[in-house]
């Protein structure tokens, strides 16, 4: 069964086909980093047009790489949400002018389950024995989640704050690291020493849910020139912060990404064993971090799965793999479909 996926949720303008929910045949990627770049973040008015510039050939080229024309498809899915509507607007009604043409099903997938199934692509496959904890971290999303079956899942915690990406983000801007901030706090953070400032970590007895905003201002008290200047900061984290010229960025990227790791790897350990899953997933852009994967193989005893680093950060192959599942379930989606902002997965 050959599925083609569309993704437009965010700043990656994506098409991909995927056999049988596992096998990639083709995934192309338009990447919007450069024209957001200047911003420091994600600029939607931008986001939308680039996706309307770059979608159709996208959608092209991923038919062309694949060696299959629309007629031949399964199905049409696309990213519903949650994620910028401007944006996921552009994806869902190009989607929705595929299947009115063909007569092919359409599948609306929701982006978080689609960061679930990039598991799926991973080859060779390893059957998955649920119940599995997933963590979801992504720059929009942090999410504890216990899959018990496909498409069922149990919400344990999430981000009362910040999504741990959106902190790397903004630590990263604090830093004065170019956008994203994830990958480069990581390569920041090769050279520095993680105990050279004590960030806040989470209690064991927070539960499930995590907090990032509190190690986003200590970095902040740490590196910005003054608390006027921080104050200015909180006020609008747009503006990055000058930095105290005796800063060791890179003590303070290793520190910091320490302290996110540390959390995330206590409460998603702890949430595997009482809960008695078979195994630990972690997905989305923040699962591509090194010592998090690292941390989370020496923390527990359960077997480990992660994406290959392609497919961590926002694809289409992933959503054609949700849709995969879904399909297989019996959903069909009108041509009515809307697009979902906000969309929780449980
Ligand atoms: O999943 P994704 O591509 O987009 C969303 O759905 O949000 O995730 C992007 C996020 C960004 O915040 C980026 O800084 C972060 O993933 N990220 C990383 C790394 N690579 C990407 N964070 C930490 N370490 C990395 N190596
Ligand atoms: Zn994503």
């Amino acid at each position: 069964m050959r599925i083609l996926g569309i993704e437009s949720s965010c700043d990656e303008t994506a098409a991909a086909v995927v056999v049988d929910g596992q096998h990639i045949a083709s995934n192309v990627i338009a990447s919007q980093i450069h024209i957001h770049a200047e911003h420091g973040g994600v600029f939607p008015e931008l986001a939308s047009r680039a996706h309307v510039e770059a979608i159709d050939h996208v959608v092209q080229e991923a038919l062309r790489q694949a060696q299959v024309e629309v007629e031949a498809l399964d199905a049409i899915a696309v990213t519903r949400g949650p994620g910028l509507i401007g944006s996921l607007m552009v994806g869902l009604n190009y989607a929705k002018g595929l299947a009115l043409m063909t007569g092919k099903p359409l599948i609306g997938v929701n982006h978080l389950e689609g960061h679930v199934y990039s598991l799926w692509l991973v080859q060779p496959f390893r059957p998955v024995t649920f119940p599995i904890v997933v963590l979801i971290v992504s720059g929009g999303h942090t999410e504890l989640l216990l899959m018990r079956e496909h498409g069922q899942y149990e919400r344990l915690g999430g981000t009362l704050d910040d999504a741990a990406g959106e902190a790397f983000d903004k630590v990263g801007r604090l830093l004065e690291l170019p956008f994203p901030g994830g990958p480069h706090i990581e390569q920041a953070a090769q050279l520095g020493n993680p105990r050279a400032f004590a960030f806040p970590r989470a209690k064991r007895d927070d539960g499930f849910d995590f907090s990032f905003s509190g190690i986003k201002t200590a970095v902040m008290r740490q590196v910005s020139v003054s608390p006027s200047a921080a104050a200015r900061l909180a006020r609008d984290n747009q503006q990055p912060a000058k930095l105290r010229s005796d800063v060791s960025v890179r003590d303070v990227a290793a520190s910091f990404q320490a302290a996110v790791v540390d959390t995330l790897v206590e409460k998603t350990v702890r949430a595997a064993k009482q809960f008695q899953a078979t195994e630990i997933a972690v997905v989305g852009g923040v699962s591509a971090n090194q010592l998090l994967r690292q941390r989370l193989r020496a923390e527990s005893e359960l077997p480990v799965r992660y994406p290959p680093l392609n497919l961590c950060t926002d694809n289409a192959a992933m959503i054609a793999a949700a849709a995969y599942q879904r399909f297989r379930a019996g959903q069909r989606d009108s041509l009515a479909l809307e697009a979902l902002a906000q969309w929780p997965l449980a």
